[in-house]
């Protein structure tokens, strides 16, 4: 089997003579000896490479969804760039405000957003709230008549499309918790609630419909869906949401975001819109920038049944392959060009058998006890879906640049799992 295809890491990596890996002119053994595994190490040029990108294809319509990897550093970096961020809930609104990003910045989106979140947003002057359901409507409405400015809204409309990507996240089909659905009546309804209404500028409509999508086709039918909103009411914005997908394992092609944001305009363009067309990448910026970096602990082989490789990590730091059978490689910093010819099973440290993070997996035939190994391409939803099972700390987050290597995100410590137990 073959090395690992460096097109699935950073920008920056580059492979030193003797086969070892920088990012960011840090090399990864080193930065694994300085701040410990497991790590997520972000390359800071291939972050700020996408949002450029993002905001060269999109313009102001450019927003970065905070879901795929929100920390102070990354939100400060996505504003630095250019970018709105799109905010699912009060934690994430939280955080990037607590980064210095201002609220008119700030696009708030989520199914069952409760009073707290749309008070404290309109307070602060929210740029845009994506409405979701009726009953939003009625407390926005509620909010409004308490004496606040009505916010300017978009109306997220579920097409009735199924993008060709895992169950649960799809998000474009009829039956969905998301939006208004379209062949429901929902969404004519919706539409002419939100206005007639004076508590709610509606300024547009948003959709989004799935995530991981590698066929722009679907962005197409969706677009051709809303299209006639647009025809006859003079709209002037419309979201597309995100969900671009990137590759993960050798093989996959994806789209760039210059290649979607040319065909969402196209599709624009054939159905007559004339809006002004924002986006919501998350994956599409974050997930290639990152590596995890792991501790080989322990190599347990059954004759004649398998291989395990057991790191100091897991699903607890990346619970997407036990979620949704997400592929993954594996490779050793060490000798990033080897060929990979042992099968293996790459596991993590938790206390049950589906804790696994590359369920076929291949290495190089002498990796041992002690190696770091790493998992390229767990930059976005791998440290945002992070958990504590088995009081598995957390692990640092790290920013790589120009020879440069800071802790933006600090390891949790045991102490930190005591934080919030009441003696
Ligand atoms: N906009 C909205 C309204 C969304 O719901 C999402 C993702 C995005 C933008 C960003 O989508 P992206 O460009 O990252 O595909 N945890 C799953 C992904 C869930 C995505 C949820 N919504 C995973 O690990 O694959």
């Amino acid at each position: 089997m073959s090395a690992l295809p460096l097109s699935l890491l950073p920008d920056t990596a580059t492979v030193s003579g003797d086969g070892r890996l920088s990012i960011g002119g840090c090399d990864l053994l080193d930065v694994a000896r300085e701040f410990g595994t497991p790590l997520f190490v972000y390359d800071e040029a291939h972050l700020r490479a996408r949002a450029r990108e993002a905001v060269a294809a999109f313009g102001d319509g450019a927003h970065y969804a905070t879901k795929a990897f929100l920390c102070t550093a990354m939100a400060e970096l996505v504003h630095d760039e250019g970018m709105h961020l799109d905010v699912a809930t009060g934690g994430e609104y939280h955080v990037a405000r607590a980064a210095g990003v201002p609220a008119s910045d700030l696009v708030l989106h989520g199914n069952n957003k409760d009073d707290d979140e749309l008070r404290r947003a309109l307070d602060e002057g929210v740029g845009r709230i994506v409405v979701d359901s009726f009953d939003e409507m009625d407390r926005i409405e509620a909010l409004v008549r308490d004496g606040r400015q009505p916010p300017k809204v978009l109306l997220r409309l579920t097409p009735g499309i199924e993008a060709h990507t895992h169950e649960f996240v799809q998000t474009g089909q009829d039956d969905s918790k998301f939006g208004f659905g379209v062949h429901t009546g929902a969404a004519q309804a919706a539409f002419e609630r939100a206005q007639a209404s004076t508590g709610m500028e509606l300024v547009g409509l948003h959709t989004h419909i799935g995530s991981q999508i590698f066929e722009a086709s679907f962005f197409e039918k969706a677009i051709g869906v809303l299209a006639r909103w647009f025809r006859e009411h003079a709209l002037p914005e419309l979201s597309v949401g995100g969900g671009i997908g990137v590759a993960y394992v050798e093989g996959e092609q994806a789209p760039t975001i210059t290649e979607w944001a040319d065909v969402v305009r196209a599709a624009c363009r054939a159905a007559g819109i004339d809006a002004a067309i924002s986006a919501e990448p998350g994956r599409a910026i974050a997930a290639q920038a990152g590596v995890t970096l792991y501790t080989v602990g322990t190599i347990k082989d059954i004759p004649g049944i398998r291989e395990y490789v057991s790191v100091d990590g897991g699903m607890s730091d990346n619970p997407r392959p036990v979620l949704y059978d997400s592929g993954y490689e594996a490779f050793l910093p060490r000798d990033v060009t080897a060929d990979r010819t042992r099968a293996i099973r790459l596991v993590g440290k938790h206390c049950e058998s589906g804790d696994l993070l590359v369920r076929d997996g291949r290495v190089p035939a002498d990796i041992e006890v002690g190696d770091v190994l790493a998992t390229p391409v767990t930059g976005a939803y791998g440290h945002s879906m992070a958990n504590n099972y088995n009081k598995v700390t957390r692990p640092a987050v790290v920013f790589v640049r120009e020879g440069d290597a800071r802790v933006v995100v600090r390891r949790e410590t045991f102490d930190d799992l005591l934080r919030l137990d009441v003696e």
